[in-house]
C-alpha cells in the first residue's frame, strides 16, 4: 500500500492553470525526486501537499486516510487541517528559522507548542525534556552538535538549513518534503546538507525532494519525477529519467545539465 496517494490535482492562478492532473504514489521509506523548469508547478505541488494552497480538482491521501478532497468540503475544515498538516514537513529554500530564537528553540518551538495546544496547560516537565532531548539528538545527526545556543545569524547558511531539517523532523512528519534545499547556498555549502539528505535516504525516510541537483537526484531518489507545464512528463526510476530519458522534453531539459548528470 501506498504512504501517500495524489490523485489528479489540479490548481489555477486566475485564468492560469498551474497544476493539471498531478497523479502519483509514494511507498513508504522511498525518496522521490521532482525536477522540472521554473514555473513547472513544483513549489504549487509541494504547497497543495502541505495546505498552504487549496487544490481546486483532486484528492490526497496518506496510509488510506482521505486528507483532502476537493468535491467533499468536509475534508477542508480548518480545525482538522493542523493535524493533516502533520503529516508532511516542509523544509524551504530560504530557512526561515527565527531569528530572535537559538538553534535550540527553534527545533524545540513547534513541538512545545502543540503541547500546550493539546490540552496540556503546563506541558509538564518530563514533556519538555523530551522534546529537548529529542532536539539535540536531531542536531547531533545534523552535525550540529555543539551550536544549541547558537543563534541563527551566528551559523552559515548550510548550517542554518541543517537546522530547518532538524526542525521539521522534530515533528514526526511521515513525508518530509524539500523544496529546492540548497539552491540559497553558496556551492561550497551545498554538499553539507545534500549529505544530510542522503544520510535521511539511506535511513527511509520518506521524502519529496524538489531539486535541480541532477547528480544528487541520480544518486539518491528512488524514484523521478520530470514536471513540465503543469504536468507529469515522465516518471520512474533515475536510470530511466535522468540516464535514459525517454520523452523529447525531458532529454531538452537535463541537456542544460549535462555536464553534470
Ligand atoms: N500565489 C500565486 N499567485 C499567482 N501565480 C502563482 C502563485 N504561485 C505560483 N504562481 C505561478 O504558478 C506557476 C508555477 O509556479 P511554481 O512556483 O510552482 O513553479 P516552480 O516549478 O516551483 O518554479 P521554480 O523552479 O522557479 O521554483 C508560475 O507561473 C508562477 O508564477
Ligand atoms: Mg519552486
Amino acid at each position: 500500500m501506498a504512504l501517500l496517494e495524489v490523485i489528479s490535482i489540479e490548481k489555477s492562478f486566475g485564468q492560469t492553470r498551474v497544476l493539471d492532473g498531478i497523479s502519483f504514489t509514494l511507498d513508504k521509506g522511498r525518496a522521490l525526486a521532482i525536477i522540472g523548469s521554473s514555473g513547472s508547478g513544483k513549489t504549487t505541488l509541494l504547497r497543495c501537499l502541505n495546505f498552504l494552497e487549496k487544490p481546486d480538482r483532486g484528492r490526497i491521501l496518506v496510509n488510506d486516510e482521505l486528507l483532502f478532497d476537493a468535491e467533499d468540503a468536509l475534508t477542508q475544515r480548518e480545525s482538522d487541517i493542523r493535524r493533516k498538516r502533520l503529516n508532511f514537513g516542509l523544509v524551504f529554500q530560504a530557512f526561515n528559522l527565527f531569528p530572535q530564537y537559538t538553534v535550540l528553540k527553534n527545533v524545540t518551538l513547534a513541538g512545545e507548542l502543540l503541547l500546550r495546544e493539546r490540552g496540556k496547560k503546563q506541558a509538564d516537565a518530563a514533556d519538555g525534556k523530551q522534546i529537548q532531548d529529542e532536539a539535540r539528538a536531531l542536531l547531533a545527526q545534523m552535525g550540529l552538535t555543539g551550536k544549541e545556543g547558537a543563534y541563527p545569524h551566528q551559523l552559515s547558511g548550510g548550517q542554518q538549513q541543517r537546522v530547518a531539517i532538524a526542525r521539521a523532523l522534530a515533528l514526526k512528519p511521515k513525508i518530509l518534503c524539500f523544496d529546492e534545499p540548497t539552491s540559497a547556498l553558496d556551492p561550497e555549502l551545498t554538499g553539507e546538507v545534500l549529505r544530510v539528505v542522503r544520510s535521511l535516504a539511506e535511513k527511509k525516510m520518506t521524502m519529496i525532494i524538489v531539486t535541480h541537483e541532477m547528480a544528487f537526484a541520480r544518486d539518491v531518489a528512488d524514484e523521478v519525477i520530470f514536471m513540465d507545464e503543469g504536468m507529469i512528463v515522465e516518471q520512474g526510476p533515475p536510470q530511466s529519467v535522468i540516464s535514459n530519458p525517454r520523452e523529447e522534453r525531458t532529454r531538452q531539459f537535463l541537456a542544460r545539465f549535462s555536464s553534470e548528470a
